[in-house]
């Protein structure tokens, strides 16, 4: 099994010196990792992380790579400060600050061109789970991924993207979505993204949701997933810890 990725996305940061003791678990071999802090922790985080196997990402960009942005953070400036990875699209980024898809791919395309990664993160919310059938809630995710991707694809062969199936009625409510749904969709991500753009290598696909030490693995076992991202776990050392030795044990 290729290493898996964990995102970890500090959404409620503590006090700046209990940075250390979170991060210290994001150091291992045997999984990828990246520690997203909001963005006055990155320059601290960076330190911490010197030496660290661990990769540093942000939780959100400018939609343009470089330039003055009063009160907003350039793709170009996170890689400045160390970022190799940015998370985009998330479902709170969405909700209240009116993100669309189309200001989303934009930053996805700012990102890319940054030389940085993206993390693009799509799901559905209750009301739509609730009003459509299984098929049209996947069809309504495939046609939203589409939207969110950066552009030429298929031509840029070594870009490493990964893309996060979070349903939204998932996030912090300590309910996640079963393994067999989470493959369901992740399988058809990954064909859409096939079929539509030809890109096939470089793209890891997470699942992301009320991940705990002890439903992280059925996610990445039965819910094909590559990889997680986890919000409220990142703020639990001791959890993680054992979220990342329970990964261990599968690989
Ligand atoms: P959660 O958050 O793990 O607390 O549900 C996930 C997220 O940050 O998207």
């Amino acid at each position: 099994m290729p290493k898996p990725l964990l995102v970890a996305n500090w959404k409620m940061f503590g006090a700046p010196e209990t940075l250390g003791a979170w991060l210290q678990p994001l150091d291992q071999d045997y999984c990828h990792t990246i520690a997203c802090p909001p963005f006055p922790l990155l320059s601290a985080a960076r330190e911490e992380l010197r030496g660290s196997a661990c990769w540093l990402g942000a939780q959100d960009c400018h939609h343009l790579a470089q330039g003055p942005h009063t009160g907003s953070v350039s793709p170009r400036l996170l890689a400045q400060l160390g970022c190799g990875w940015v998370i985009l699209g998330h479902s709170e980024r969405r909700q209240e600050f009116n993100e669309t898809p189309k200001i989303i791919h934009e930053k996805a395309n700012a990102v890319i061109e940054a030389g940085l990664s993206p993390i693009l993160c799509l799901g559905e919310s209750a009301e739509i789970r609730e009003r459509h059938a299984d098929g049209e809630v996947i069809e309504w995710l495939q046609n939203d991924l589409m939207e969110i991707l950066p552009d030429n694809l298929a031509t840029r062969e070594n870009q490493q993207i990964a893309i996060a199936y979070e349903p939204v009625w998932a996030i912090g409510s300590g309910t996640p979505a079963g393994p067999a749904d989470i493959a369901a969709v992740l399988d058809a991500l990954a064909a859409c993204v096939a079929t539509r753009t030809g890109k096939v290598s470089g793209i890891r696909f997470l699942y992301g949701g009320s991940v705990s030490a002890d439903n992280a693995v059925s996610f990445l076992d039965q819910g094909h997933a590559h990889g997680l991202l986890v919000g409220g776990l990142s703020t639990k050392p001791a959890e993680l810890a054992r979220t990342l030795q329970n990964i261990r044990a599968l690989a």
